[in-house]
């Protein structure tokens, strides 16, 4: 975020037009048929032997909107363990190795330790929720994620009383992730939630994204969406989460606190202090094409503004 790089190429443009499209219609057919089937890209591999996708549901409170462009969605990334430019994520994540992988769980918890991908999401079934994921750099897409609540899974875990707030961590393997030479950010990657916000339904653990696995640019093997938020804090391929009584470190908070608060409610409202948070503009389009307004809480007022009765979201931005 600290850099505005243009994109250079776009993913479309080197695709085969027919297979292009015909992916467009295959993801079209599966949707209008209410399940998902998987569809035979390769992408399966970073999900565990025996957790598919085929049983995937329709999410019904999906926002109804036309999707963002899935080569848009995958080619136009920030995941600055692979680079600061909008292409190096899909450029170079390729050296991610998300199998094996584990999820260490630490702090005000009676369940902590360390499990394995499997553990995690056996238990539970995927949906596909279609949100708006809002960039603090005031572009956004539409994407059908899947995964399952968030809640569900910290649940499991049986956080304490003094569990007021959770924090994740992302993969820190510098072998894996060129960007982690360069001290753009105190790694590793590390973001926060108050336990109501991670216990709201609207809180996903995502695990793919139009109806595959998530590809490694995305956040493989899983990665928190939370639509009300700016994208950051949305983190992707987590190791860690740890439950604690005292506000969490954030990233982007710790290298520029004055621009970045812990809260980072998408608000219109409070502009960034080198930019407007007004409106926005759909990744895909040109500079030039079309901003639509930004909305309070990325359009969820309705299901979170009660989280923040009682604070001044001026000064907890
Ligand atoms: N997670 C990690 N680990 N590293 C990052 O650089 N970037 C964040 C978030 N999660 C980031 C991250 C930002 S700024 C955004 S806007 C979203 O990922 C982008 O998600 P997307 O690439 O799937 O669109």
């Amino acid at each position: 975020m600290l850099i505005k790089t243009a994109r250079d190429i776009k993913n479309s443009e080197i695709t085969p037009e027919n297979i292009f499209r015909d992916r467009r219609r295959i993801l079209a057919a599966g949707l209008a048929a209410g399940l998902l089937p998987g569809i035979g890209l390769d992408t399966e591999a970073a999900l565990p032997d025996g957790i598919s996708l085929n049983k995937t549901k329709p999410w019904p409170n999906s926002i109804d909107e036309e999707y963002s462009d899935f080569d848009d969605v995958t080619g136009y990334n920030n995941y600055y363990e692979f680079g600061t430019g909008k292409t190096d994520p899909a450029r170079y994540a390729h050296t991610l190795v998300t199998d094996p992988w584990s999820i260490k769980v630490e702090g005000e918890a009676e369940n902590t330790g360390t499990f394995t991908l499997e553990d995690i999401l056996r238990p539970h079934s995927f949906e596909q929720r279609v949100y708006r994921l809002r960039c603090v750099e005031a572009w956004s897409a539409v994407v059908p994620w899947v995964g399952f609540p968030l809640a569900d899974l910290l649940k499991r875990f049986s956080p304490t009383s003094k569990a007021k707030y959770v924090q994740f961590f992302t993969l820190y393997e510098p072998n894996q992730m060129p960007g982690l030479r360069y001290p753009v950010l105190e790694w590793p990657y590390r973001e926060g939630l108050t336990i109501a916000e991670a216990m709201n339904p609207l809180s996903l653990m995502a695990i793919g994204l139009y109806g595959q696995a998530l590809p490694n640019q995305n956040g493989a093997p899983l990665r928190l969406v939370v639509p009300w938020k700016y994208g950051f804090k949305s983190i992707k391929s987590i190791v860690r989460i740890r439950f604690q009584e005292s506000q969490p470190q954030t990233s982007w908070n710790m290298a520029i606190s004055q621009e970045y608060g812990f809260y980072s409610n998408v608000n219109p409202r409070v502009d960034h202090p080198r930019w407007s948070q007004a409106s926005e503009r759909r990744i895909g389009g040109s500079l030039f094409s079309a901003r639509t307004p930004t909305l309070m809480f990325n359009g969820y007022e309705a299901e979170v503004a009660h989280l923040y009765r009682d604070l001044d979201l001026a000064k907890n931005y």
